[in-house]
Order: C-alpha cells, then sequence, then structure tokens
C-alpha cells in the first residue's frame, strides 16, 4: 500500500494516543467495527509501538501506521512491529533518509509552501499540513493549490466532525486525520461503544 492509498481507504485517520498497551488491540477493534480501518498508533506514549505490533498481530482488518515520527531511528523499529505506515509532523534530512532506506511509506508533515518544496523534492507528494487550523485552514489549502497542483493534503490539528466536510471538499484534500474519534476519557473507561459509534459518524463524512 502507498501513502495516497491509505489516504483514499476513509475519509478520516484517526490520530491514536493510546496509554494502556491492553487497551490497544479493543480500541483498534472498535474503529474498525465503526468503518474506520486506517489507525495512526502515535509514538507521543510509552506504549506506543508495542500498541502498533499488538494491532498489526491481532486486527487483520485494520491499516495501522505509526504517527508521530521526529526522530530517524523510529523508522525502523516502527516498520518491525508491523507499522505499514508512517506519519509526522515535519520533515528533516535525517528523516527523508530514513524513509528512503527503510521503505516505511510516509505522509510527511508541512506547513509553509518551503516544506511543501523541500518534502517534494524528496519525493513526497502526499502531504499532512500541521497544523492545519492553525496554518491557515481552508484558505491555506486553497492558496496552496495554485503553485502546487501535484500535491494531495491530509489536514491534521484543529479538524473536528463539524469542520471535516469543508475539508473534505477541496480538490486538493484527500482525508483528514484528527484525535475526535479517540476521546481520552472514553479511552481510559474503555467505552467502546462511543468509539465506535464516533468512527461510524467519521465514516461517512463526505465533502459538504
Ligand atoms: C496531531 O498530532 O496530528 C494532532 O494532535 C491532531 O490534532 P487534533 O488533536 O486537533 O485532532
Amino acid at each position: 500500500m502507498n501513502v495516497l492509498d491509505v489516504m483514499r481507504t476513509g475519509p478520516v485517520i484517526p490520530v491514536i494516543a493510546i496509554e494502556d498497551l491492553a487497551h490497544a488491540v479493543s480500541l483498534a477493534k472498535a474503529l474498525v467495527a465503526g468503518g474506520v480501518r486506517v489507525l495512526e498508533v502515535t509514538l507521543r506514549t510509552a506504549v506506543g509501538l508495542d500498541s502498533i505490533r499488538a494491532i498489526a498481530r491481532e486486527v487483520p482488518d485494520a491499516i495501522v501506521g505509526v504517527g508521530t515520527l521526529t526522530r530517524p531511528e523510529e523508522f525502523a523499529k516502527a516498520l518491525e512491529a508491523g507499522a505499514r505506515f508512517g506519519v509526522s509532523p515535519g520533515l528533516t534530512p535525517s528523516m527523508i533518509e530514513a524513509a528512503h532506506q527503510t521503505g516505511l511509506p510516509l505522509l510527511p508533515g508541512v506547513m509553509t509552501p518551503s516544506d511543501v518544496i523541500a518534502a517534494r523534492l524528496a519525493g513526497f507528494q502526499q502531504l499532512k499540513l500541521f497544523p492545519a487550523q492553525q496554518a491557515g485552514g481552508i484558505g491555506m489549502l486553497k492558496a496552496l493549490g495554485g503553485p502546487f497542483p501535484d500535491v494531495m493534503f491530509c489536514p491534521t490539528g484543529g479538524v473536528s466532525v463539524d469542520n471535516a466536510p469543508d475539508f473534505l471538499a477541496l480538490p486538493n484534500v484527500a482525508c483528514v486525520g484528527g484525535s475526535w474519534l479517540v476521546p481520552k476519557a472514553a479511552a481510559v473507561a474503555g467505552d467502546w461503544g462511543k468509539i465506535t459509534a464516533l468512527a461510524k459518524e467519521a465514516s461517512a463524512l463526505k465533502p459538504r
């Protein structure tokens, strides 16, 4: 699967921070039950990598990836754990090298036109606009469409179920990312029904 395939699997990529490894598989199953198959499990928590490993092994219908990649050495570890794609908030030369060396399909983060140029020169045409809302949101994406008509974006950061349809309506947006599908309280409480309901609502999102 390449990054564009991942982005086109569904309208929303959930950004997930797992605090309790014992919850990883149930959480992934709850999202898949709601029609959300692509899961970005971030390295923001101590059990991120082990959660990816558990989900890759036990939830075959999930397409699990690694999020919050910020160090080159994380690429090989995530791949070994079973991540099928990676997402990063930004991009540096050492991360470009790690992506190319490991072959982990990467959706790198950008926030400025210079970031887009650097990412594209490194071979990336699918980019995460991060933080999307703070970077200018809809207006920024429309403006980036002028000089970069060949780039597809996954805006993430400040995207919600309410504004997602406006982002999805843009021709240079393939999907959006967001953490709203996995509210911390629901995950801590093991309220999988709530998470499945949020996933159902997200997977039904269409451009406004
Ligand atoms: C991310 O890291 O991609 C963001 O934290 C997700 O942003 P959100 O919490 O505003 O959805």
